[in-house]
């Protein structure tokens, strides 16, 4: 199996100082080979969630190093979730919707050393199958949710666009 190439880099020295040790981890690279919403990665994903979290975070004098991290490791579950197309897949998703965050707590903190703060963002970020506690876990959660939907509509367009190649080359 080829390396996927990551084309999202963020150019930000502050992020990258904390964002480096996570981002430079061994297992977190595995995060590069699983595909999230879209054509992207979760790597790809949690990056662009902990880069506009901390924007946020830093412009309202809050946790943004926290808001880095825990946003970088909220989908830390190593698995890919296959949406399988049958009656069993709104049980699957609310499952997976549970589960992934208390999973991604624990492969994060066997890897590195979390603060409560961390803590919360990673198993609170699935509002409302969990609940955030501080206002820096609210900011993940809800850039997550901003992303997910971009990525969604990215993939949708994606689909329309491959059918009506598809339908136009026969
Ligand atoms: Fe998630
Ligand atoms: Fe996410």
């Amino acid at each position: 199996m080829h390396e996927r190439k990551i084309i999202l880099k963020i150019i930000d020295y502050r992020f990258n100082k904390i964002a480096n040790e996570i981002l430079s981890h061994d297992e977190y690279d595995k995060m590069k080979m699983i595909t999230h919403h879209s054509d992207n990665s979760v790597y790809e994903h949690s990056l662009m969630v902990a880069y506009y979290s901390y924007l946020i975070a830093y412009k309202s004098n809050l946790d943004w190093k926290s808001c880095i991290r825990g946003g970088l490791l909220h989908d830390f579950h190593l698995y890919k979730f296959e949406k399988k197309h049958s009656i069993a897949l709104i049980k699957d998703s609310v499952k997976h919707a549970i589960n992934h965050p208390k999973i991604a707590y624990e492969n994060a903190s066997k890897h590195f050393d979390l603060n409560s703060k961390e803590k919360d963002i990673i198993v609170g970020h699935m509002f409302p199958f969990g609940l955030p506690k501080s206002r820096e876990a609210w900011i993940v959660s809800l850039v997550d949710k901003y992303i997910a939907i971009f990525e969604y509509c990215d993939n949708a367009k994606k689909s329309i666009a491959r059918s009506w190649k598809k339908a136009f080359a026969k």
